[in-house]
């Protein structure tokens, strides 16, 4: 709870040293396309797999779809203006498919691209550079009814979008990352069904985040052929984990979901291959015969950056026989092959979607991808909490967000002094918005967002992120 009474639930603020960033550090903010945009049925934008799940009942909390979400689309002057204010070099946005090319085919939809050319233009006119995600989750429903991201033909239906979008913007746009956390549409939208499209099948959630991958490497290949100069990557959000104790049995468990969560995806993108435990732990959920030959090569193409979205920490225990899942991991899970490995609590502090406040963590996951796997430059692409926020004469005093953001400022500095070449680091998010299966029930922005009104009101810690920006560090506390 963010009472400013009371103390921030990441430990006090005092006794901390300044700390300087390296000269150039790219400061920014993040936010996605449904999330934000609204103007669902506007300029051309057919429904996506969110649309369709928003709009089904008991999908979303309390029935929110993103029809309207924050009015971004209306507003897009304006909220630049308020980046701008924050003093943000960066700001990373996703560019929703089937506003750019509806239905997800055939050729671009003019207005829909007008748009992220109206935003490009008002950030660079602001001196912020732009960061542009090309798929934050928004598959084009027709895509989904053609077999999703478990059919391949997905794959080469986003490389064609992704040429559209490159033709379109390549020219002012320098940064560029394919997928958003390839693990949540895959394992969350196929495994568990908790997002869209809602479906519970572990051997199509694997097949998806290998079509998902494959869609990435192509659309590497399509962004070098179209732009030559720009930088691109993937953002994946990767957890530690630990096992609960010492016993052998909790480390296997440990192994069987750092496999899931991270390896699968660290290893096909980054050394062209699947770990051999994965495959082994997913036997009998499938055969991996969707793999051809070739594709490894593809989703391994080189990159320039990698991505790292970071929250929170996995600690696991073997299965107990007979034992029920914790609910937030029910079944149908989100670990096909692994689905009776317990998740456990430590009891240290959490924020309000109950995901353990844990900064050290984030300084483990940056080293162990800079040392075990890329020597590239690195960025945080996410990293942010939600609290529930309250209004009192027109202020936010989100003290607990404001901790949570310098513990793992901090923790990411750490990780710079270890060697790692983190070169970014984008908050999330900008501003309250759609939290997915949570709709608007949980706030992770440091711009407060009136949903009736559309007001914003920038909080406590995006008052304090613009110190931050300005020093290109943090103050001693
Ligand atoms: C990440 C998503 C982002 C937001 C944050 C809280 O998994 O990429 O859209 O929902 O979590």
């Amino acid at each position: 709870m963010s009472n400013p009474a009371s103390p921030p639930a990441v430990g006090v603020l005092e006794d901390r040293p300044p700390l300087t960033f390296p000269p150039g550090f790219l400061w920014g903010a993040a936010t996605a396309a449904y999330q934000i945009e609204g103007a669902a049925a506007e300029g051309g934008r057919t429904p996506s797999i969110w649309d369709t799940f928003s709009h089904t009942p008991g999908r979303v909390v309390e029935g929110h779809t993103g029809d309207v979400a924050c009015d971004h689309y209306h507003r897009l002057g304006p909220d630049v203006a308020l980046m701008a204010e924050l003093g943000l070099k960066s700001y990373r946005f996703s560019v929703s498919w089937p506003r750019v090319q509806p239905g997800g085919s055939g050729p671009a939809n003019g207005e829909g691209l007008d748009f992220y050319r109206r935003l490009v233009d008002e950030l660079l006119g602001h001196g912020i550079e732009p960061w542009l995600t090309l798929y934050h989750w928004d598959l084009p429903q027709p895509l989904e009814d053609a077999g999703g991201w478990p059919a391949r033909d997905t794959a080469a239906r986003f490389a064609d979008y992704t040429t559209l979008v490159a033709d379109a913007l390549g020219d002012r746009v320098r940064y560029w990352t394919t997928l958003n956390e390839p693990w949540c549409s895959a394992f969350l939208g196929y495994g568990s069904g908790v997002h869209a499209p809602g479906r519970s099948d572990g051997a199509d959630a694997v097949r998806a985040g290998h079509h998902l991958m494959l869609g990435h490497g192509l659309a590497v290949q399509a962004l070098r052929a179209a732009r030559p100069t720009a930088e691109v990557g993937v953002t994946v959000n990767l957890y530690p984990v630990t096992p609960a104790s010492d016993a052998p049995a909790d480390a296997d468990a440990a192994r069987r979901i750092d496999a899931l969560a991270n390896r699968f995806f660290l290893d096909p993108l980054l050394r062209g291959s699947y770990p051999a435990d994965l495959m082994a732990d997913l036997a009998d959920v499938t055969d991996f015969g969707h793999v051809r030959d070739g594709d490894l090569a593809t989703i391994s193409t080189p990159l320039d950056l990698v991505g790292v979205n970071y929250y929170s920490r996995h600690v696991v225990a073997a299965p107990v026989p007979g034992a029920e899942p914790e609910p937030y991991w029910r079944a149908p899970s989100c670990w096909p092959g692994s689905e009776d490995v317990r998740f456990v609590t430590r009891g240290v502090p959490v924020t309000d979607m109950n995901w353990e406040i844990d900064a050290p963590g984030l300084v483990e996951t940056l080293r162990r991808v800079h040392e075990e796997y890329t020597k590239l430059p690195l960025y945080v692409t996410e990293n942010g909490s939600a609290f529930v926020d309250e209004v009192v004469d027109g202020r936010v005093d989100d003290v607990d967000r404001l901790a949570y953001f310098d513990a793992h400022l901090r923790a990411a500095h750490e990780a710079i002094e270890a060697g790692v070449p983190l070169r970014g680091y984008f908050a999330w998010s900008l501003m309250d918005n759609f939290e997915w299966a949570w709709g608007y029930t949980k706030r992770f922005g440091m711009i407060h967002v009136d949903y009736d009104s559309q007001a914003r009101i920038p909080k406590s810690s995006a008052r304090w992120y613009a110190e931050v920006i300005r020093r290109n560090g943090l103050a001693a506390q």
